[in-house]
């Protein structure tokens, strides 16, 4: 016999169709044709990389509606480029959506950014948390000069939010899109989770792609074999 599912399981699970319907009242509410239009096409200015955590919801904490932010989502909202997902999700972004901003949120109390400040096996994470540990190693004497721990963490997750910028920055659409049409602009965020605000690291960005272009540029497209 098949085991059934805990009632209060699904009683928490029939809720969220609950939700969506009420959901759709409210909208349509609003707008009659709020479907109609969402349906016909997506136009979002903003491309939005940040952590799955659970309680980051991107939309939400930006006040932003369906069909106004592109999102990708990954433990420690890392830009890695062999990974084919967030590649793909950036070069559409970039390049058939137009986006205007791209931004990279990460987010205090990540588990992803403690799981690599610690000296353990993590299995499959280990190759993913990698890169983490690969962006303390680049800001090693700047992290070891802070004594408190806390402030020690809170620093690799905005270092790492800066150095995955400068990973959006090193691809070809961004640099060659930007070129063209001065978009898209890239952006690093810190959402912090004690007091629900954002904060924006304000990087340089014109800088940044000024000092990567010495090694990374790719802004030729007439290369031949
Ligand atoms: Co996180």
């Amino acid at each position: 016999m098949p085991v059934e599912a805990p009632s209060f399981n699904m009683t928490t699970y029939n809720q969220i169709f609950e939700n969506n319907r009420k959901w759709v009242a409210s909208k349509t509410a609003l707008d009659v044709d709020f479907f109609e239009k969402l349906a016909s096409d997506q136009n979002p200015e903003y491309l939005y990389i940040g952590c799955s955590d659970s309680r980051v919801p991107a939309n939400e904490i930006m006040g932003l509606d369906s069909g106004e932010v592109f999102v990708h989502r990954n433990i420690a909202n890392l830009v890695c480029a062999t990974d084919l997902n967030v590649m793909a999700v950036i070069n559409y972004g970039v390049r058939y959506l137009d986006v205007k901003h791209v931004i990279v949120c990460g987010h205090y109390n990540c588990g992803g950014v403690k799981a690599a400040m610690q000296p353990k096996d993590m299995g499959i994470l280990n190759p993913w948390l990698r890169n983490i540990r690969d962006v303390y190693r680049l800001h090693k004497e700047e992290l070891n000069a802070i004594t408190n721990e806390k402030q020690r963490y809170d620093r690799l997750v905005e270092l790492n939010v800066q150095e995955q910028c400068v990973n959006v920055i090193k691809l070809a659409s961004v640099q060659q899109e930007y070129i063209k049409t001065g978009y898209p602009i890239v952006h690093g965020w810190v959402f912090d989770l004690k007091t629900g605000l954002l904060k924006d690291l304000n990087l340089d960005f014109e800088k940044i792609l000024h000092d990567i272009q010495e090694i990374y540029d790719l802004t030729d497209t007439n290369w031949k074999r």
